[in-house]
């Protein structure tokens, strides 16, 4: 309760003057909410003020056309949203007579509304206790409890929907969800925060553990590259073949392994053949044979190498070959000691095309 009622003080003070904060009319607030998702308010307040002014109804906005609403929502950005925008006001005029339905259940219905939109709309307008949870909610939670779970983990979602939910009062729940926003975005910051005039210092778990600034936690999703790889495996009938040291920097510098050919898509041996580094490295007839049937994922942190181990059969090889007997001494990567292993173990005639 302590910091329920102190957030609703500090906001009585503190709050911004903002135009759909003078309504209760779910059109404004439904259009500010879906405005003000992804973008700070500063950058939505003018938008506001355009749709109002054009559109000062749900049924205005639904006859419009949509280029009409695509060009004022220029320069917002995430245009889906402007489309959805669109598609639900003609639903709300035309299906539900201009009504927006007066509750969280009944607004996560609409296309374009998520839990953060239908709990803001349902506390502001009709004082339904739904917690609205956004970035800067995340923010003043995790510093307030101090709570470490990642807030971009499925764990964390969970867990900071169902403490905003427990924290929530039937008593005004929409001024609630209001303060904490602002709160988060004018006091609580995420850098700079203003612990020294704080009204909830006396409580907050991360000021008294000094983790302010480690809070809160977010893990960091790194892009997984996929990338192709091919190697030729070159088998002469004198049992010898080709295996260099990989040049250069990056994964497996110094290791050796056969030659490789990277492509930018999973290839067959039909262009296999035609790839140019394979030309000049097998420039006459050879029998091929694609040795593992699934290509193997290989795993690193950042990448995912795609691999085909393709036997190649030649007479004789032009270069730097080494007796097959002889590959165990080198040293090599996982990836290629596995397919040697295999290779080894396997009745080397039972190889796929
Ligand atoms: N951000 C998005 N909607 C908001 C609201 N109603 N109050 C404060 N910050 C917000």
């Amino acid at each position: 309760m302590f910091f329920y009622k102190t957030l609703i003080n500090w906001y009585l003070k503190k709050n911004r003057d903002l135009p759909w904060r003078k309504t209760k009319s779910p059109y404004e607030i439904w259009l500010s909410e879906i405005m003000l998702q992804q973008t700070r308010v500063a950058q939505g307040l003018p938008y506001f003020l355009k749709f109002t002014e054009a559109f000062p109804t749900v049924f205005d906005l639904a006859n419009a056309e949509e280029s009409e609403v695509l060009k004022l929502w220029q320069g917002l950005g995430y245009y889906s949203r402007a489309r959805n925008l669109h598609f639900t006001a003609k639903y709300v005029a035309n299906e539900l007579n201009g009504v927006f339905p007066n509750s969280y259940k009944g607004l996560l219905k609409l296309k374009g509304v998520g839990d953060y939109t239908a709990s803001a709309i349902a506390s502001i307008c009709f004082d339904e206790p739904a917690a609205v949870v956004d970035g800067n909610v995340y923010r003043v939670l995790s510093r307030f409890y101090g709570i470490d779970t990642p807030i971009n983990s499925t764990e964390g979602i969970k867990q900071f929907k169902e403490l905003a939910q427990s924290i929530i009062q039937e008593e005004e729940p929409g001024r609630y969800n209001q303060a904490i926003m602002d709160f988060g975005a004018l006091h609580c910051k995420p850098k700079s925060p203003l612990c020294n005039e704080c009204p909830l210092a006396s409580n907050c778990v991360a000021l008294e553990q000094e983790k302010v600034s480690e809070l809160p936690v977010k893990i960091k999703k790194i892009k997984v590259k996929k990338r192709y790889f091919n190697y030729v495996v070159v088998i002469t009938e004198d049992e010898t073949t080709l295996f260099s040291e990989r040049k250069g920097k990056g994964i497996w510098q110094g290791l050796y392994q056969f030659p490789l050919i990277e492509t930018t898509e999973s290839i067959s041996a039909n262009e296999l053949v035609k790839q140019e580094e394979f030309v000049s490295l097998i420039p006459n007839d050879a029998a091929i044979s694609l040795f593992n049937k699934d290509e193997i994922i290989h795993k690193l942190s950042h990448q995912h190498l795609v691999t085909k181990f393709w036997v190649v059969r030649v007479s004789q090889i032009k270069g730097d070959a080494i007796k097959w007997s002889e590959i165990e001494q080198f040293p090599t990567s996982v990836l290629i000691s596995n397919f040697l292993k295999d290779y080894t173990n396997t009745n080397s005639q039972n190889l796929y095309i």
